[in-house]
């Protein structure tokens, strides 16, 4: 198939298109580089021998995106285009809505415009919000959403619903991520955030190569194992794979599916310590702080709808994901530059 990957040169939509292009898929990404590199063309032509055709384009830019659709004669679409920091989007909520919602939309009408009915967007676990128990299962709903980010992810949920509903020609797979980790295993494409990290293993990484000294542990009195939260980590290309899954799934199908992308096991903050000390050899300086405010105790995926319709189910685990974040922070300190 012939798809265009917004995102596509972000951490998860990177590993997409690698899996993509194994799979004998042709990709054409879109991406404004407001959080990538353009240089992570050359490490997927390093990987898969092809280098993707790219524009440098904002999907705000209606006209533009427009021009490439009809340059261009896409079968499918696979939305990774968003911002997607939790806490910066409590601070500027427009920017957020302006991007994940306005650019989502003219993303969508230029699908309708020119009947490219194939859709598969990135959500995110925090629909569910705080409202239901693990293991989280598709067919609860969305929960109340405790940031604009999260909205976002639950507005573009109900614009593709009500499309679907709308539109029967439509086909579309709505993803929910949970925690994706890890890199490709040739350490040349991964996730190294500008910055600070907030998200866990990003910031172990840091601590592991000298960059920052010590992790902060937030809190360890959850009502978990051992206190720390508890989540879902999936590995980025198993999470790839899940994307071939869907845009081949949504190439049989119509009509909009939401199903979860996870492991269905639930590890502690203190079991990912563990797990990254095996990988690197060395131990990881941690101290327990505050709880952070806006988490939860425990988030974990019902992984069966994944497998019963796509067929998909992990393959790599933790020891995986601990090793392959360590290779590519080894490999590229300072990110992909
Ligand atoms: P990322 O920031 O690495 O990739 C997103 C890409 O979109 C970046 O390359 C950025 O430059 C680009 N972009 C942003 N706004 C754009 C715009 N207006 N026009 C064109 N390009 C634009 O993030 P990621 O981790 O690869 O996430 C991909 C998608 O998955 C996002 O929608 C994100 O919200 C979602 N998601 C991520 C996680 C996670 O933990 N990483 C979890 C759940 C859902
Ligand atoms: N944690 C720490 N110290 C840190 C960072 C995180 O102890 O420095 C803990 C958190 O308290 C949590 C766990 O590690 O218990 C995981 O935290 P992350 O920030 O890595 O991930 P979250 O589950 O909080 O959030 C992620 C994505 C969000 C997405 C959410 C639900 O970052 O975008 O999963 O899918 F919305």
């Amino acid at each position: 198939m012939k798809i265009l990957v917004t995102g596509g040169t972000g951490y998860i939509g990177s590993h997409t298109v690698v899996e993509l292009l194994s799979k004998g898929h042709e990709c054409v990404i879109v991406d404004n580089l407001y959080n990538s590199s353009e240089k992570v063309l050359d490490r997927i032509k390093e990987i898969t021998g092809i280098r993707p055709l790219f524009y440098r384009t904002d999907i705000r830019d209606k006209e533009a995106l427009r021009e490439i659709f009809k340059e261009n004669g896409f079968e499918a679409v696979i939305h990774f285009a968003g911002l997607k920091a939790v806490g910066e989007s409590v601070v500027k909520p427009l920017e957020y809505y302006e991007n994940n919602i306005s650019g989502s939309l003219n993303l969508y009408e230029l699908m309708k415009e020119y009947k490219v009915n194939k859709l598969v967007f990135s959500s995110s676990a925090t629909v569910y919000g705080d409202s239901f128990k693990s293991p989280l299962k598709e067919e609860y709903g969305r929960g109340r959403t405790t940031n604009p980010y999260g909205t976002t992810k639950a507005m573009n949920e109900m614009i593709i619903e009500d499309y679907g509903k709308a539109d029967k020609d439509l086909s579309a797979v709505i993803l929910r991520y949970f925690n994706p980790v890890g890199a490709h295993k040739s350490g040349l494409i991964g996730e190294r955030p500008n910055g600070i990290p907030n998200n866990l293993m990003p910031y172990i990484s840091d601590v592991v190569v000298g960059k920052l000294d010590h992790l902060n542990v937030f809190g360890n009195d959850y009502d978990t194992k051992d206190g720390t939260g508890v989540r879902d980590y999936i590995h980025v290309v198993d999470l790839a794979k899940a994307h071939v899954a869907a845009i081949e799934y949504a190439d049989g199908h119509k009509g909009v599916e939401i199903i979860n992308v996870g492991t269905g096991t639930g590890y502690s903050v203190l079991d990912i310590i563990k797990a990254y000390e095996k990988a690197c050899g060395r131990e990881i300086p941690y101290v327990i702080t505050d709880r952070r405010p806006g988490d939860i105790a425990t988030c974990f995926a019902d992984p069966k709808k994944a497998e019963e319709l796509l067929g998909f189910k992990t393959e790599m685990d933790i020891e995986d994901m601990c090793r392959d974040a360590y290779n590519f922070i080894c490999k590229n300190p300072n990110g992909i530059e």
